[in-house]
């Protein structure tokens, strides 16, 4: 979604906030925009991808400090104008924002009338012209910014420049916004990973705070003047950028990560001898797991799918009912939350609004919240406090495939440590724990032989829809798969589990109609064994997804084969020729694989 990007220190900044944008591209957006400070501004906005706004900047293009922006619109349509940075009236102030203000269109109103004359239609312009004319009244560019943020109502990540005044500030009220502190220089970027080749030191700013930086000072405030020390924290290298390497597209470089990301997941977490996992984040007693209530996982898009697939597990393993709700529904169906229940929020970015919102009001509710988070010192990762980090590294492109495998294998984790505390025997732990350290390595051995993928691309490129069936704990995975080719390929798919399709979806099989099946060798084969047979004799092609050597194998007119896997784990091994399909038959018809038209990569507003 939206991006900024921040310099000032003594380089010329204009190549450093081309660079901060192109990092932050794989976020998603549909324009940019850059401010440089030298003697007056010059601003240059363009739509489209970060390459067209390069492509109208001059040579020489001077100036020390500057901020950048990458737009994903809300308010006003995709154009030059409406793209940041915004320009006070009076051209004294410029500002990029993430977030929405939500009374903006109150503050226009009193703006015109006071005779502002905009140039936008977004509902950012407003905060430019409210700061100047706070400045205007002998404040100070801190107190101008205070005064301004009390006037909004909505969400901010904020950044502005002035031309008088040698400070860049910053606010933070739901948009993340992270400083980075190098020699003598001072960046600003939305996530870390784009200030990673610069500097490790970073402060994370909190919602409600200010910053104000100079080249060499970071000082912090808040809305009401109070102010407190800078908590500088470190950044690991994982988060440094990961180049392309050998590969043409990112989603293909993430499927092929999967086997070491899992490792990263998994190492110093898996006690092989008491067959249990370890954890450090699930911070409860046994008393307390044995009286648990109820589980609850949140999550958007394929984090959901990864939160239906953990809640199976926790129920069947751990015996305790558990279920995985969509985090944008769960906040506003007026839950009712028990403060002894076990919850998580699930989030690759930590940064996703609609599972922000929906734990800070299980929180609000008396409930605590686990995260299950990729980036370090995210929003939802500092919002839940208690947790774990699922450790893929960087995921750049937008369709997430390698955080979706380290979600699941860190549910499969947290599920045996809950059962183990529960019911589960030692015995049976042992063999899932054993299960899953062998994962890493037959995502290895079906990489290396992957299957007829290029036939069943060419099945379902020019399909009108296609529908993905799995049963148990593949009917999530059904789920994934679908939306990866429909993110992807922009083909309409339809995911259903198998017992369901006679219920409705059956209506639309016709000759040569593509369903996929995702049958792993478990208990409910045999029902999906039938539901084949049901859609083949309504002419359905099938694309079967089964383990190597499984009785099944021939069912299907395309059979792909995985590794045998344990039961509990099939869904890291049978994601995997559903991503690829879907990256296959995105490349095969045209589309911009990593990064499909309107997605985002994190959704910052709800
Ligand atoms: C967006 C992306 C999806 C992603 C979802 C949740 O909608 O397009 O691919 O699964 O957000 O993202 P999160 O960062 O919370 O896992």
């Amino acid at each position: 979604m939206c991006g900024i990007f921040g310099y000032m220190g003594p380089k010329q900044a204009a190549p450093i906030l081309v660079e901060g944008l192109r990092r932050l591209e794989y976020r998603g957006y549909d324009s940019s925009g850059i401010a440089l400070k030298n003697g007056d501004f010059s601003i240059y906005k363009k739509t489209g991808k970060v390459v067209e706004l390069q492509s109208i900047l001059p040579e020489k293009l001077h100036g020390n400090v500057g901020i950048a922006h990458t737009r994903w619109a809300t308010h006003g349509g995709v154009t030059d104008p409406n793209a940041h940075p915004h320009l006070s009236e009076n051209g004294k102030v410029v500002i990029v924002h993430n977030g929405i203000i939500e009374n903006s269109r109150t503050l226009r109103n009193l703006l015109k009338k006071k005779g502002v004359v905009f140039n936008s239609e977004t509902d950012s312009e407003v905060i430019s012209h409210i700061l100047e004319y706070e400045l205007n009244r002998d404040n100070s560019p801190t107190d101008a910014l205070r005064r301004t943020l009390s006037k909004l109502v909505g969400t901010w990540g904020l950044c502005a420049i002035f031309l008088d005044h040698d400070v860049m500030l910053c606010a933070r009220n739901g948009s993340p916004l992270i400083i980075g502190q190098g020699d003598g220089e001072t960046f600003v970027s939305s996530d870390p990973h784009a200030l990673s080749t610069h500097t490790q030191r970073v402060v994370f700013m909190d919602d409600g705070d200010i910053a104000t930086l100079t080249t060499d000072q970071i000082t912090m405030s808040n809305i009401h003047g109070d102010s407190f020390d800078t908590d500088i924290t470190v950044l690991e290298e994982e988060w440094e950028e990961a180049e392309l390497g050998e590969f043409e597209h990112y989603m293909l470089k993430e499927i092929y990560e999967q086997p070491d990301s899992l490792r990263q997941c998994i190492n110093g977490r898996l006690d092989r001898v008491r067959g249990n996992g370890r954890l450090g984040g699930l911070n409860l007693t046994p008393l307390e797991l044995s009286k648990l209530p109820h589980v609850r996982l949140l999550g958007c898009g394929t984090a959901y799918h990864a939160a239906e697939i953990g809640g199976l597990l926790i129920e069947s393993l751990a015996r305790v009912p558990s279920v995985a709700h969509i985090a944008s529904e769960f906040r506003t169906n007026e839950p009712v939350v028990n403060p002894n229940a076990l919850h998580f929020a699930i989030s690759q970015s930590g940064e996703t609004a609609d599972t922000l919102s929906a734990l800070k009001e299980i929180q609000l509710k008396g409930g605590s919240v686990h995260g299950v988070v990729n980036v370090v010192g995210s929003s939802i990762a500092r919002q839940c406090g208690k947790g774990v980090y699922i450790h893929s590294g960087p995921e750049q492109a937008v369709a997430s495939t390698k955080a979706f495998s380290n979600m699941v294998a860190a549910l499969t984790i947290f599920s045996i440590q809950v059962a183990r505390s529960r019911s589960l025997s030692k015995e049976k732990g042992k063999e899932i724990i054993n299960g899953l350290q062998q994962i890493p390595h037959l995502i290895e051995e079906y990489l290396a032989n992957q299957g007829p993928i290029m036939e069943a691309v060419d099945l379902v490129k020019d399909a009108k829809s296609v529908l993905f069936l799995g049963r148990g704990i593949s009917a999530p995975v059904a789920k994934e798969g679908a939306l990866k080719l429909m993110e992807v390929a922009y083909i309409p798919c339809l995911a259903y589990p198998a017992g369901e399709m006679k219920h409705g979806p059956i209506a639309l099989l016709e000759e040569g109609s593509p369903v996929i099946f995702i049958v792993p060798n478990d208990h409910v084969k045999e029902k999906s064994r039938s539901a084949i047979h049901e859609c083949r004799a309504r002419g359905a092609k099938i694309i079967l997804i089964h383990e190597q050597g499984d009785d099944i194998s021939d069912e299907g007119d395309i059979n792909i084969a995985i590794p045998k896997v344990n039961n509990y784990l099939s869904p890291m091994l049978t994601v995997l020729p559903l991503q690829l399909i879907s990256y296959h038959a995105a490349l095969a018809l045209g589309c911009d694989v990593d990064r499909p038209r309107n997605l985002a990569k994190s959704v910052t507003v709800e």
